[in-house]
C-alpha cells in the first residue's frame, strides 16, 4: 500500500525506467480511463525508493481528451484509498515569462484554474471532504520548504511561482499569454489543476513541478509544438528525476 503518489507529466515518462515494481495498465483497472495522449503511458506502477512505497502515474488523462473531471480526478480519489499521504503532481508546462527559462523546474506556489470548471461540482460526499474547501494551502507550503532544500542540496536551480490551466488544447494565442502574465501566472499548462484541488478536499499533501518545455506563445517567435514539449522532457529527465528522488527520500 503505497504512502506516496507522483503522477508524471508529458516527456516525463523516464522516471520509472531503471525500478523494479509492479505495472497495472489502466485498462485493467475498474472505472480508469485510458490516456490517448502521445508521450503518456497508460499505467499504475507500484515500487518502493528509499524504503518508501510509491505508486507512479505513468501517464495522466487531461480534460481536452473529451474526459470529464470527475473521470481525470478519480485516480486521486482511488491513492487516497489506497492509504497515500503525499502527492506530487508533475506537468510541462510553457514559460509566461523571459526569466523562467526551458528546461527550468518550477515549483508550484499556488495556482489559477482558468477552466472555468471545477471538478468537485456535484452532489457532496461529506465522508470525503468538505462542500467548500479552503485553499489557501493547496500545494502544502512545509512540503515546498522541503522541496527547496532538496534542491539546494542536488544542486538543482528551482524556481517557484504560479501554475495556470487552460482547456487546451490549442495552444494560447500571444494575447492570451500576455493577459495570463498579467493576472500573476508564470507559466500556462494543461493539467494538473484538478487533480491538486481534489487532493486538497481529500486532505491529500500536494507538491506540484513543473518541467518549463517552452516560452509560451509570443514570448519568443518560436512556433509550439508537442514534440518539442516531449524532448524537452527527455533532455531534463535527469535533474527531475534526481530531484523527485530526493524529495522521496526525505518525505
Ligand atoms: N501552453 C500550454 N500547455 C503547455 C505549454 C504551453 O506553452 N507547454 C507545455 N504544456
Amino acid at each position: 500500500m503505497p504512502e506516496i503518489a507522483l503522477v508524471l507529466g508529458s516527456g516525463l515518462g523516464e522516471f520509472t525506467k531503471n525500478l523494479n515494481g509492479i505495472q497495472i495498465p489502466y485498462s485493467e483497472i475498474p472505472d480508469f480511463k485510458v490516456s490517448t495522449v502521445q508521450g503518456h503511458k497508460g499505467s499504475l506502477f507500484f515500487t518502493e525508493i528509499f524504503g518508501k512505497k510509491l505508486v507512479v502515474m505513468q501517464g495522466r488523462l487531461h480534460f481536452y481528451e473529451g474526459y470529464e473531471l470527475s473521470d481525470i480526478t478519480y485516480p486521486v480519489k482511488v491513492f487516497k484509498k489506497l492509504g497515500v499521504k503525499t502527492l506530487i503532481l508533475t506537468n510541462a508546462a510553457g514559460s509566461l515569462q523571459k526569466e523562467l527559462v526551458p528546461s527550468d523546474l518550477m515549483l508550484i506556489k499556488d495556482h489559477i484554474n482558468f477552466t472555468a470548471k471545477n471538478p468537485l461540482i456535484g452532489k457532496n460526499d461529506d465522508t470525503l471532504g468538505e462542500r467548500f474547501p479552503d485553499m489557501s494551502d493547496i500545494y502544502t507550503s512545509s512540503l515546498r520548504n522541503l522541496v527547496k532544500t532538496c534542491a539546494k542540496e542536488e544542486g538543482i536551480c528551482l524556481k517557484e511561482g504560479v501554475y495556470l490551466m487552460t482547456t487546451g488544447p490549442s495552444y494560447e494565442t500571444p494575447a492570451e499569454v500576455r493577459m495570463f502574465g498579467l493576472l500573476g501566472a508564470n507559466a500556462v499548462g494543461m493539467s494538473t489543476v484538478p487533480e491538486a484541488i481534489v487532493a486538497n478536499y481529500l486532505g491529500l499533501q500536494t507538491i506540484g513541478i513543473s518541467l518549463i518545455t517552452n516560452y509560451a506563445s509570443g514570448i519568443s517567435s518560436e512556433k509550439l509544438s508537442h514534440k518539442e514539449v516531449v524532448e524537452m522532457g527527455n533532455i531534463a529527465t535527469e535533474k527531475f528525476t534526481k530531484l523527485v528522488n530526493s524529495i522521496i527520500n526525505k518525505l
